[in-house]
């Protein structure tokens, strides 16, 4: 649920209603085959390149068998190496026992079980630099069939992205048409205020799902509806979609006429954006941010009762941006246009969700938790942009589901719910709402293309 949204005048894109199957949440079968189709193929989101700020540094990305070591090597380059040691296997770097992934700083990779030790930095590194008894090999080993296994490795948008394939398109190739749309947002120069992860007893296109889609507002959120009733829409772009709502008809004449802007919610527009960011930075902690907050709470006793909207959403921003600014920190400057164009957030095939905007983003991420279909590891990270060296320090959480902002907690409350209500035999499909829930459609046509199965269909009145 997204407070602060923008804007497309969508309403009047027409799109035909499809159904698809629950075989991609429940099927064990499914989940085992996504190894190979799905997770060795596409370019993954593995981490955050604040993560690794010096030479040295390392991370790990585990995806079902596959674990990575991420490493800066030298001040400007990243390597992503197989993190298994390649004398007989074992994992080189261990992930603490409660936590997401290793990270940390190291001169070398020492391996646990027989002391293989690699290198880490500069044109040697993923080397074998270090084996014991080497001459009893009596020669045939070599710095090319000891050094560590490697993939390739790239970012964008201050992320870090991996592809186990080997002959993958290039990241931007696979990213696009995001990447141009994210790009002007400079979300690389975003730092996390908080992340958590947890384990959700669904599949991780169920908790996905949960969020790209306005849909369930209504249903989920209730007290939202409080602010005014908004339509959304979501809309396939290539590998990927976004999400966002539309002008809100017969609202006021500044909101309908501006094409990129935020929401106010009903009534008078001082006391709602205050309401609204209340209950957002209260009740979720994500999509704003305190200057923002702070900056709403004091509408309604500098404006006047008079303000329209557009004057009321013009002094926030600006008052916002100038304060901000006044301590180092710049939003950057897109265009309304763009804005508008741009929606809500967009779900990155086939993981990740990223919901932009000029001064914090919010992000979901979720990986299957082995085999099992009816489990998954999820994500979330809120973003935004602090004063030079002023970022906080995080690391990735763990938090049980109810120890979440209870907004998000409602969102939790369908996971498994939803899992246990597919496997129903007197359950016919998924039917999601053509406009509003096309970004899960999205998921299941582009599903479908590498898993070779599950492509949605026309929807009939008979089906
Ligand atoms: S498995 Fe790593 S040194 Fe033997
Ligand atoms: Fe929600």
């Amino acid at each position: 649920m997204g407070e602060i949204s923008r804007f497309a005048d969508l309403s009047e894109v027409i799109v035909p209603a499809e159904k698809h199957g629950v075989e991609a949440y429940i099927s064990a079968d499914y989940a085992r085959a996504e190894r190979d189709k799905l997770w060795r193929k596409c370019w993954l989101q593995a981490g955050r390149l604040e993560d690794i700020p010096e030479v040295g540094n390392y991370i790990t990305y585990d995806i079902l068998d596959d674990s990575v070591l991420i490493v800066r090597t030298a001040p400007d380059k990243i390597k992503a190496f197989a993190n298994v040691c390649t004398h007989r296997g074992r994992r080189l770097v261990d992930t603490p026992v409660g936590k997401r992934n290793a990270w940390g700083k190291t001169a070398n990779f020492v391996c646990g079980f027989h002391a293989w030790t690699f290198d880490v930095t500069g044109d040697d590194a993923g080397v074998c630099s270090y084996i014991q008894q080497k001459m009893e090999w009596n020669g045939a080993l070599t710095d090319e069939n000891t050094r560590l296994g490697e993939f390739k490795v790239d970012t964008w948008g201050g992320f870090i992205w991996i592809n186990l394939d080997p002959d993958a398109e290039p990241l931007r190739d696979y990213l696009e048409p995001a990447a141009t749309m994210l790009d002007p947002f400079e979300l690389q120069n975003m730092r996390p205020r908080w992340r958590f992860w947890t384990v959700f007893d669904c599949n991780w296109k169920v908790a996905l799902e949960a969020f790209d889609e306005t849909y369930h507002v209504a249903g989920t959120h209730p007290e939202f509806m409080q602010f005014g009733q908004y339509v959304g829409w979501g809309r396939q772009q290539g590998k990927h979609s976004h999400i966002g709502y539309d002008a809100p008809k017969g609202g006021p004449k500044e909101i309908g006429e501006t094409k990129g802007k935020l929401r106010l919610g009903d009534g008078d527009p001082r006391i709602s954006t205050a309401a609204m960011q209340k209950f957002t930075w209260e009740g979720v902690n994500t999509n704003t941010t305190k200057t923002l907050y702070e900056v709403a709470q004091t509408l309604p006793e500098v404006l006047p009762e008079s303000a329209t909207p557009a004057e009321v959403i013009k002094y926030w921003l600006e008052t916002s941006r100038k304060i901000d600014a006044d301590r180092g920190v710049h939003w950057p400057v897109v265009d309304s246009e763009h804005t508008g164009k741009s929606g809500t957030s967009w779900q990155i095939f086939p993981n990740q969700q990223i919901g932009h905007a000029v001064n914090n983003m919010l992000c979901y991420h979720a990986r299957p938790y082995g085999y099992n279909p009816d489990k998954c590891y999820f994500e979330v990270a809120v973003y935004e942009l602090y004063p030079e060296g002023e970022a906080p320090q995080t690391e990735w959480t763990y938090a049980e589901p109810d120890a979440f902002p209870h907004v998000l907690r409602q969102d939790f409350s369908n996971m498994a719910a939803v899992q246990q209500g597919m496997k129903n035999i007197g359950f016919r499909g998924n039917i999601p709402n053509p406009k509003n829930e096309g970004a899960v459609t999205s998921l299941h046509r582009n599903l479908a293309k590498y898993m070779g199965t599950g492509a949605p269909v026309p929807l009939k009145p008979e089906s």
